[in-house]
């Protein structure tokens, strides 16, 4: 064999190899290398040898599917972007297994691919861990058993660790995370999270649920507060607490009761609030500034609510990526694409950098996003986002 046909083997070889890997990493999408961010002076130094149980982590849990992924990476981005200690950031991410789930190992592979140092776990979520429990809703999305996942989290994650941040995938940072872990937890509250005290609480239940003489306004009796709609989208939680009062099983209890009398429509959620509602710790509403995904893929857009944003959260039926590969983007659309890492299938110029500063608004997108804004907090946040 000569020298030539030698090198045609190895390269047949080298091909026949790739093609093999191909089927599931295939599966997929590609994502640029993001920005690399540093500690500043200020940040707690690392306790040699501690790993995840550094007492100076700041520890962000988050859910890693094929379908989100891309949300995930851009919050991802956006997290390190504005913390003042990127490198204390520790990302827990619970990833579904089998079901035609992508592999953990290629889901670890492409998060390591864009953000090279970033300190990250992956557990695997058996969505027979709660199959059983889930009743068929209205949204079949909601239904993911993924959803559950954050009910487990004191299950999955170390036992050193001892709050966690629970974040959607569809949100945006644009302040520094650390200011939302540093909320102080009385010793009665186990989750922390913004509260909507205005937003019709009954609606979230049926009116057997309410009519029941044993459940109703008898179930949230006695707590710290009025019981209010709060997002799951967006919690601070103990995890150490929570462990002590078995919240899962608090929860999984009223899945089981739904399963026998219809109390709710809307997946998980309305357990959380059952459990939580009117015991939770209020947190500043910019930490959630919710419903901006409107509600369906392309007709409505929402604005910011009032006052000032700290992080963006795009639920509700439309993900502003689906709206961008669809042309109809909303205006704020435009402040999560310059997160976006996706590399699209013909997107030649894959370098990071260049390609997120081709994905900076327009004068004409930014001007059009704080139009008709007339409160002065709200508008200063708007600009502020325009800059970003
Ligand atoms: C709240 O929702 C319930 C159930 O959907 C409804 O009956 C009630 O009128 C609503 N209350 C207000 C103040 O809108
Ligand atoms: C990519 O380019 C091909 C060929 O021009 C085209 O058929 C395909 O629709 C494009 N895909 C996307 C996602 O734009």
């Amino acid at each position: 064999m000569g020298a030539a046909s030698r090198a045609m083997w190895a390269g047949l070889v080298l091909a026949a190899l790739l093609l093999a890997q191909s089927p599931a990493a295939a599966a997929l999408p590609r994502f640029a290398e993001a920005p690399e961010y540093r500690n500043g002076e200020r940040c707690p130094a690392p306790v040699a040898g501690a790993g995840v149980c550094d007492p100076g982590l700041v520890h962000i849990a988050m859910t890693l599917d094929a379908h989100y992924l891309r949300g995930s990476m851009a919050a991802i981005y956006s997290l390190l972007k504005h913390a003042s200690c990127p490198e204390s950031l520790f990302f827990h991410f619970l990833a579904a297994e089998g079901g035609g789930a992508p592999a953990v190992a290629d889901l670890r592979a492409a998060v390591a691919a864009s953000f090279p140092s970033l300190r990250f776990e992956i557990y695997p979520f058996r969505a027979d861990a709660v199959a059983g429990l889930i009743s068929a809703s209205v949204r079949a999305a909601l239904e993911a058993p993924l959803n559950y996942a954050r009910n487990h989290l004191a299950d999955l994650l170390p036992r050193c660790v001892p709050r966690a941040i629970y974040l959607d995938s569809d949100v945006l940072a644009v302040d520094d995370v650390r200011r939302l872990w540093e909320t102080r937890l009385p010793a009665a509250a186990v989750v922390a999270a913004p509260e909507y005290c205005h937003a019709n609480f009954s609606r979230y239940f049926t009116e057997a649920f309410w009519n029941d003489p044993v459940l109703g306004a008898r179930v949230f009796a006695g707590r710290r507060r009025a019981p209010c709609y709060f997002n799951t989208g967006v919690m601070v939680i103990d995890l150490r607490r929570w462990r002590v009062g078995n919240y899962r099983q608090r929860i999984e209890w009223w899945m089981e009761m739904q399963k026998e009398k219809r109390i709710y429509e809307l997946g998980s959620l309305p357990p959380f609030l059952l459990v939580f509602a009117g015991e939770i710790e209020a947190v500043d509403h910019r930490w959630n500034q919710h419903g901006l995904g409107g509600d369906n893929v392309f007709g409505s857009c929402r604005p910011l609510h009032n006052g000032p944003v700290s992080l963006m959260h795009w639920s509700g039926k439309g993900k502003p990526w689906d709206r961008l590969d669809a042309g109809k983007p909303c205006p704020l659309d435009h402040t999560w694409k310059s997160y976006d890492l996706y590399i699209g299938e013909n997107d030649s110029s894959a370098s990071g950098q260049s390609r997120l500063k081709m994905q900076q608004l327009t004068a004409e997108q930014a001007s059009s996003m704080c139009n008709g804004i007339s409160d002065d907090n709200f508008l200063t946040s708007c600009r502020l986002l325009q800059l970003d």
